[in-house]
């Protein structure tokens, strides 16, 4: 919400209390017990129970979460309000009793909070859905039981597939920016010793230096060193004079910050679908949403995937639109040999730790700004 009132985005809000389902986390108590209760189940390990076993805790299946976001992202009056989204309320030690009942075999013990630890259990947490029902229709349709038994099913099935039966799910990383620092540690603190000694933090040759090397690696003019990927998006869009009563054109499969950036410029985002084979733009249908409104597209590379940019400038030029990439994943990805970047009038990188600083890099238009 308040993310939302920084940004004057629409936002609502859904609490949700706990989720289930298939691909939920289940390597780790801590992420959710239920998870971990459903990897000891299927490995025949006693299930246990902290506390009393009679507190209550409501469930949803992953199914009636989405559901419920669907239903409060395309209905204009749930905008602003908080919806609470209580599921199936259960006692834990029952809770466990269906889950063995579920699996067809299995065990579990009752395990009391140790007296000279001080732990302090919340009691019963559930929530009501009166509200998001009443307001949104949202009625929960897979009861616990059914749940489980398709969260079951799905485990097993993956635990006989990679035959992982007797060991814990190893999931690869999505991102290790611990590793890419080992592996360049020494350069890294090198150029920050450099920086730190010239006494000079903010902009300075070091950055300036950076804005031309990463411009000429991308194959442009001109590069200018912002905050974030967002606020590269947010200052490109604002450079092609976009305002209240324009359109910007993008793709709803992107990170918020494609759609934020359009909305922080007041403009009215229009999406078109991805492309199935890239994940990205389809030019197919963009201009199907092409109006006398439309400012600007941007396509975003998504994964490091160029979207496919003839046709797309093709399209851009003959409406008179800008064109903005977003690069936020694509540094270095190339597309008919040059790289991304280099195709729209601007683009607009990410820097975050995962990727990597803010950057815009672009062809004419700003230096023309900043000329006139
Ligand atoms: C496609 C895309 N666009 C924009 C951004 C925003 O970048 P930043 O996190 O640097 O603000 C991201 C970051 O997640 C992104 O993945």
């Amino acid at each position: 919400m308040l993310y939302g009132k920084i940004y004057g985005l629409k936002v609502t809000s859904l609490r949700l209390t706990n989720t289930y389902g298939p691909r939920m986390r289940i390597k780790d108590a801590r992420q959710t017990f239920l998870g971990w209760w459903i990897r000891q189940v299927i490995e025949g390990e006693e299930i246990q129970v902290y506390g009393t076993g009679k507190q209550i805790r409501d469930f949803n299946f992953v199914d009636d979460v989405v559901d419920a976001m669907l239903r409060a992202a395309v209905e204009p009056k749930a905008i602003g309000e908080v919806y609470n989204l209580g599921g199936e309320p259960i006692g834990l030690a029952d809770l466990a009793k269906l889950l063995i009942e579920c699996n067809g075999t299995g065990s579990f013990r009752i395990v009391p909070f140790p007296r000279e630890r001080e732990v302090i259990d919340i009691g019963d947490y559930y929530g009501s859905y009166e509200k998001i029902r009443t307001h949104l229709g949202r009625e929960p349709k897979v009861p616990l039981k059914d749940g489980l038994k398709r969260t079951l099913d799905y485990y097993k099935k993956f635990f006989t597939l990679l035959h992982l039966k007797r060991k814990m799910i190893v999931m690869i990383p999505q991102a290790s920016p611990l590793s890419q620092f080992l592996s360049y540690k020494q350069e890294i603190l090198e150029a920050i010793e450099k920086v730190l000694d010239s006494g000079q933090y903010i902009l300075g040759p070091e950055v300036q230096a950076f804005e031309q090397e990463f411009a000429q690696f991308v194959g442009v003019r001109f590069g200018v060193g912002v905050a974030s990927g967002t606020d590269a998006l947010h200052l490109a869009i604002r450079a092609v004079d976009v305002g209240p009563s324009d359109e910007v054109i993008t793709v709803p499969h992107t990170a918020v910050a494609t759609v934020a950036a359009i909305e922080m410029c007041g403009a009215t985002p229009v999406l078109v679908d991805i492309d199935l084979d890239t994940y990205t733009l389809s030019p197919h249908r963009l201009e199907t949403v092409i109006t006398s409104r439309t400012k600007a597209i941007i396509p975003v590379h998504l994964y490091g995937h160029p979207a496919d940019m003839e046709p797309i400038l093709e399209i851009a030029r003959r409406h008179h639109v800008f064109v903005i990439e977003d690069c936020a994943q694509a540094h270095g990805a190339m597309y008919q040999g040059k790289r991304m970047g280099s195709f729209g009038d601007l683009a607009a990188f990410s820097f975050y730790p995962t990727k990597n600083l803010g950057q815009l890099v672009m062809e004419e238009l700003l230096s023309q700004m900043i000329l006139r």
